[in-house]
């Protein structure tokens, strides 16, 4: 029998839940320089140290990612996760064929501006640290061809993703792996002993502030100065650790990789489509925003093109062709995201159905009150047990909560996650408790009333003269393209310097 409507709603979040338990292990790690006091500065630092006043640390780059449930790692330290039998956990790629196949389904709603806003936010808030090089040394695990290196299988770095049998693509290219290097971890820089748990460390600070924009020492070099404030919203909580869970950065929050679209179009200002591009072949090459009115082409084509639906299919650019360059075959991200969730140590599926208070499944059959049969049968053919099932699978076949884009769980993840990326920022644009951080309230409210990624678009374009008010949304009758300067903007002239 299928429940789906009823059992598909989350618990909602009580605030001291995300205090006592928000990461009592990550507390206590630092592992960048803080100094041990702070001083009243009305601006977030570039490297988001002294947001929180007693424990300085807190969100700051290079620091730990934090977690909501204990690590799955074989050791309780830092090896891969295995089975519950001891084995080892199905191969990634193999995963990623049965489950997660290319299918090219549209949103009828959002479009691919929604998708990339989300990237935004992922990489303000998270950037797992690679080493790329060891005593000069490039670390390659796994080369452009697929060829495994000869140190691969000695290299602790190294996690390469086998291809397996059934594989036809690749095996037919001769490739044996594809690249994959494990994340820089506190025991790494010996911020923890060798016999504590490890945790990933997360290159830029947890705070949504920009900081993927300008880099730390970008942010230093320019002198980068946040406008004066004051504020609203007054539920900072300095007990509640701003750090990011690595259930959302690692599983949950990539889930939303579905949205993405392997093929882009650039569009004239008449919204007439004018040249169509593969995503494979201009990842990391801005040069496309220079020619041929690519800029606002493809600013255009964000706001007018559908992005993918949200659902267990991802376009084959990223599952076979990332950052192929100009090989034939790439990487398949979607194997790359169960391989980190692993390297990670991220708890497995049901022990996060049982944190976020959800029905734990007692055996696969359990399973079907939020999945399809024969998504559920497609489980049992991979994993022995119930409980073998990785977050990052599992999560992904949810049937969504009405109203999102996710299933219960990863909603429960992305919910305390943003949660606590609020409550735990005192310089959070709404906070209005210090009035020599908090934005004034008419500042506060021209943001309101008049900031949106229309008037973005529209003040940022090189020649962007109209735009559909609700910049996430597709263009339709209620949602109609109108002229720049019929949109709200924000009156700037609220900050300017009296003194
Ligand atoms: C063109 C679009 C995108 C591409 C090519 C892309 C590619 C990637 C790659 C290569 C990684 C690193 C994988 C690894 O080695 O572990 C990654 C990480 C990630 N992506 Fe995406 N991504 C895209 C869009 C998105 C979107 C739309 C979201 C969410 C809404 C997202 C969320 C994330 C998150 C949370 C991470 C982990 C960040 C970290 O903690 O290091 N990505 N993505």
């Amino acid at each position: 029998m299928q429940r789906s409507a009823e059992v598909l709603t989350i618990p909602t979040i009580t605030p001291q839940e995300l205090e006592t338990k928000n990461d009592p292990k990550t507390k206590k790690i630092s592992c960048g320089s803080t100094p041990t006091t702070c001083k009243k500065d009305p601006y977030r630092s570039f490297d988001g140290i002294c947001n929180n006043l007693k424990n300085p640390s807190w969100g700051a780059v290079k620091e730990p990612f934090s977690e909501l449930v204990n690590n799955s790692y074989a050791d309780g330290v830092h090896q891969f996760p295995v089975t519950s039998e001891n084995e080892q956990l199905p191969n990634p790629r193999a995963i990623s064929l049965l489950l997660f196949p290319s299918k090219n389904i549209i949103d009828y709603k959002w479009n691919l501006n929604t998708m990339q806003w989300g990237q935004i936010i992922a990489h303000d808030m998270s950037f797992a640290g690679r080493i790329t090089l060891i005593n000069n040394n490039p670390v390659t695990c796994c080369d452009s061809e697929g060829q495994l290196a000869s140190d691969s299988d000695k290299n602790p770095f190294c996690a390469p993703i086998l291809i397996p049998e059934n594989d036809a693509v690749n095996k037919e290219d001769g490739r044996e792996c594809m690249k994959f290097v494990r994340t820089v971890s506190t025991k790494d820089i010996d911020c923890t002993s060798s016999k504590s748990p490890s945790f990933p460390i997360n290159e830029v600070t947890s705070y949504l502030d920009l900081s993927l924009t300008y880099g730390e020492d970008n942010m230093a070099k320019n002198k980068l100065i946040y406008p004066n404030a004051k504020g609203y919203v007054n539920d900072y909580n300095p007990n509640v650790k701003a750090g990011v869970l690595k259930e959302s950065a690692s599983a949950a929050f990539r889930y939303f990789h579905t949205l993405i679209r392997g093929q882009l179009r650039l569009f004239k200002e008449s919204r007439f489509p004018y040249q169509s591009i593969r995503l494979s072949d201009w990842l990391n090459k801005p040069s496309i925003l220079e020619k041929n009115d690519g800029y606002d082409g493809l600013m255009i084509g964000l706001s007018f093109q559908p992005q993918d639906k949200s659902d267990q299919y991802f376009d084959r650019e990223i599952t076979q062709y990332l950052f192929k360059g100009n090989k034939t075959l790439g990487l398949d991200l979607r194997a790359i995201d169960i391989q980190r969730a692993r390297d990670h140590g991220v708890a497995n599926y049901i022990d996060l159905r049982s944190y976020c208070g959800l029905s734990i499944p007692k055996d696969f059959d359990d399973l079907c009150d939020y999945m399809s049969i024969k998504n559920v049968n497609a489980l049992k053919s991979i994993y022995k047990r119930v409980e073998d099932i990785e977050l990052t699978v599992g999560g992904s076949l949810e049937k969504h909560v009405h109203g999102t884009l996710v299933g219960p769980t990863f909603l429960c993840i992305l919910l305390r996650q943003f949660y606590i990326t609020r409550v735990g920022d005192r310089y959070f644009y709404e906070n209005g408790e210090d009035k020599e951080i908090a934005f004034t309230l008419d500042q506060l409210e021209t943001i309101r009333k008049g900031s949106s990624m229309a008037r973005l678009f529209c003040d940022n374009g090189i020649n962007i003269k109209k735009m559909q008010a609700k910049a996430f949304e597709l263009v339709s009758p209620w949602n109609a393209i109108v002229q720049c300067d019929q949109l709200p903007f924000v009156n700037l002239t609220l900050w300017k310097d009296t003194q």
